[in-house]
């Protein structure tokens, strides 16, 4: 077969004409591929996946919840945080579908990214609502083909002391951080059984291995999240799926200003002084995680400041 392309979009439309039926196997389609893509890209599965990723968050100050094929794009974008790696799928030719409940939020991701160059969808989705979850999942798969990737992000974290019974605060704990995740794999992992390929990632946290006091109620939700994604992979080893939990410890965003309880805030919630994670941190995991060959699976990644160890 001979192929005429001369840029990178055109590289993934052919990607996407040609990896269903697979007349030819990974390894030559990246031989044939290989001349006409940017010198950056490397050798990755994540460079055969149809380019949709379907993700839960987005941009000011929250992790990552994009995902970007070749790394080095990422180090080149001044921008910070989210719109790095959009942009760097951008420049690739992925397609993104961002989802989260704030849409101007949303929006100016997708204009930063869009004059990029990349086909980028907005959905707004209230992850602990299951219809909405499905119609993302549906309006993704409908504009831009099936996900191949998800990256499962959104997420709330309460300090709170036990004692102080701020049932509130648990109960969206549970609703967010559990509930939501499985909202999410729901509407993807069935399709990607289907078509035997597909990766889920989720933010879990270093809280996920082990309980912090102040956070009991946000440990267990991460513990939930570890124990789904352990069984997940357990019981789908074999059928092309991989499942990767990211553990960051503390990192830069928006999160630690959600807390009421000024006792668990004042006991555990103060800083330590040590410099955290950037999101940008974080995402590079990511990126390392999806980016592997074919056979490699990044089960789980734990991403500490140096200073703050478990
Ligand atoms: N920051 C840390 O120190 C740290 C450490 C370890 C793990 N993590 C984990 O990292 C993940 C991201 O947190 P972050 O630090 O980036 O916090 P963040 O800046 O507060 O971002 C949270 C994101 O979740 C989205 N979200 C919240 N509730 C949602 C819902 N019901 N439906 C859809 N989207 C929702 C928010 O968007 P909308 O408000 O627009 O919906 C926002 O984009 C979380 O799972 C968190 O547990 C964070």
């Amino acid at each position: 077969m001979s192929l005429s392309l001369s840029t990178s979009s055109e590289v993934v439309c052919l990607q996407s004409k040609v990896y269903n039926r697979l007349p030819y196997s990974k390894t030559m389609l990246h031989e044939l591929l290989l001349p006409y893509m940017a010198s950056t890209v490397r050798k990755s599965t994540a460079l055969y996946l149809r380019p949709t990723l379907v993700t839960f968050s987005l941009e000011v100050g929250s992790i990552i919840p994009l995902v970007v094929r070749p790394p080095t794009v990422l180090l080149q974008s001044p921008e910070p945080n989210t719109v790095v790696f959009a942009f760097g799928l951008a420049k690739e030719g992925a397609s993104v579908v961002l989802a989260a409940r704030r849409l101007d939020a949303l929006e100016g991701v997708k204009r930063k990214v869009s004059a990029y160059g990349g086909r980028v969808l907005v959905v707004k989705t209230d992850i602990t609502k299951k219809e909405q979850v499905e119609n993302l999942v549906s309006t993704a798969s409908a504009q831009l083909g099936p996900v191949d990737i998800l990256v499962s992000c959104a997420g709330v974290m309460y300090f709170t002391m036990m004692a102080n019974v701020q049932t509130e605060e648990w109960d969206r704990t549970v609703d967010v951080n559990c509930k939501g995740l499985l909202n999410c794999l729901s509407s993807t992992v069935p399709g990607m059984l289907e078509r035997g390929i597909g990766h889920i990632v989720a933010i879990s946290s270093d809280a996920g291995r082990k309980v912090f006091p102040g956070l009991g109620v946000y440990s267990a939700s991460k513990f939930f999240v570890e124990a789904t994604l352990q069984a997940l992979r357990l019981e789908t080893a074999g059928s092309g799926l991989r499942v990767t939990s990211i553990q960051p410890g503390n990192t830069a965003t928006e999160l630690l200003g959600m807390s009421t309880d000024a006792e668990a805030i004042k006991k555990y919630g103060e800083p330590t002084g040590a410099k955290v994670l950037d999101a940008e941190d974080v995402a590079s995991s990511i990126v390392y995680a999806v980016c592997q060959p074919e056979h490699v699976a990044v089960n789980e990644i734990l991403i500490e400041p140096r200073d703050e160890p478990i």
